[in-house]
């Protein structure tokens, strides 16, 4: 398993930044919209399964790359760094604008940035956050790059089926940014560790499985998901993924200030804090005001809680995330 222990440099998470969009869409909009097909949903049922209230839907104007974008250009600012300073930029995200360039591209065009720098996109799907994290810090570790873009940006609405109310209650869009520097020599802040895992045995259980063939496309374009074996495989590998993370950063649960799990559904979310015996007013929750945004549900509640000031200076932070695939992974921060 690979460490950070041999690295050159530090990367520390300099500032952070966040879009959602304007259109709030509330479990009482949902149960109205649904009811037009004959589809009975209602708060209780969606806020008692999920912790979910309300979540955003982009409109045409707010494409991926806008939302990723704004998210960047309010990380910039919190850095008061020009975008040029930027050399590398990725972006984690399953609902690209286009087939190809990737959204990092876009965003490099919309930042104004000439500098060439290297602009890729990241296709972990929930996930994709501490995926694009753990390449940016080894970026920054082994000398290649001094100011990395990460942001993970969704628009999973455009995914939805308003027919399957298992599975359209819970996805919103939105889009958050961090940018990750080197450390001076002299901070001991930065990230102690990231850890990764794929297991395909799930593949089908979570996947959007079309394509496009001659200009048509084939196959289901809608969330696809299996609920209940997705909870169940969610619960244990955060757990394990987090005390791995824990144990490679050399930290212990009581070292954690704060934890912030990918956004997906509260119960999964408190559950693992809890099997983790962190209390859960170390626990930032967003998932009822943004729903599950897949890559950009941790970077959009990192920004919520560095923004509002509960996340400070030398705190330790856990990050931990599943999705599609199965993929999953865990970051440890000394912020
Ligand atoms: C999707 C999820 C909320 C469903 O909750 P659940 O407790 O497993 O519910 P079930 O699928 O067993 O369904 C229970 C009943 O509620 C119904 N139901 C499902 N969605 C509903 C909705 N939006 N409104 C009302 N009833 C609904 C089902 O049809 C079922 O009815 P039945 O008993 O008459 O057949 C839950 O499985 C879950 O959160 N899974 C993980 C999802 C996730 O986080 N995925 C992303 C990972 S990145």
């Amino acid at each position: 398993m690979p460490t950070h222990n041999n690295h050159q440099y530090t990367a520390h998470i300099l500032a952070t930044g966040s879009y959602l969009p304007r259109n709030q869409v509330s479990n009482q909009d949902l149960v109205s919209l649904l009811a037009e097909k004959n589809i009975e949903t209602s708060h209780e049922w969606i806020y008692a399964r999920t912790g979910i209230s309300f979540r955003h839907y982009a409109n045409d104007d707010e494409t991926n790359t806008y939302m990723a974008y704004m998210a960047a250009q309010q990380a910039l600012n919190m850095a008061n760094m020009s975008a040029e300073s930027i050399d590398l930029i990725i972006v984690a995200t399953s609902t690209p604008d286009h087939l190809f360039p990737g959204v990092a591209t876009s965003v490099q065009h919309k930042l104004g940035i000439k500098n060439c720098c290297p602009a890729f996109d990241v296709q972990a799907v929930c996930s994709g956050f501490i995926y694009a994290m753990s390449i940016a810090t080894q970026f920054i570790e082994n000398g290649s790059y001094e100011n990395i873009l990460v942001i993970g940006s969704e628009v999973f609405s455009r995914l939805l089926n308003f027919e399957d109310r298992t599975t359209c209650v819970l996805f919103g869009d939105g889009a958050g940014a961090a940018i990750l520097s080197r450390a001076s020599s002299n901070e001991t802040q930065g990230i102690k560790s990231c850890v990764l895992h794929t297991d395909a045995s799930g593949i089908d259980m979570l996947c959007a499985k079309a394509h496009v063939k001659n200009g048509s496309i084939v196959g289901e374009p809608f969330v696809y998901m299996e609920g209940q074996n997705v909870f169940k495989m969610a619960v244990t590998r955060l757990e394990e993924v987090a005390l791995k993370a824990l144990t490679q950063a050399n930290l212990s649960t009581h070292d954690i200030d704060w934890l912030i799990p990918h956004q997906a559904n509260i119960r999964i979310m408190q559950g693992t804090a809890k099997k983790l015996g962190l209390d859960l007013n170390k626990m930032i929750a967003t998932v009822e005001y943004h729903g599950n945004t897949s890559a950009a549900s941790i970077p959009l509640a990192l920004d919520v809680a560095v923004r509002d000031g509960r996340i400070q200076k030398g705190q330790n932070v856990l990050m931990e995330a599943v999705g599609s695939g199965f993929g999953w992974g865990a970051c440890v921060i000394e912020f």
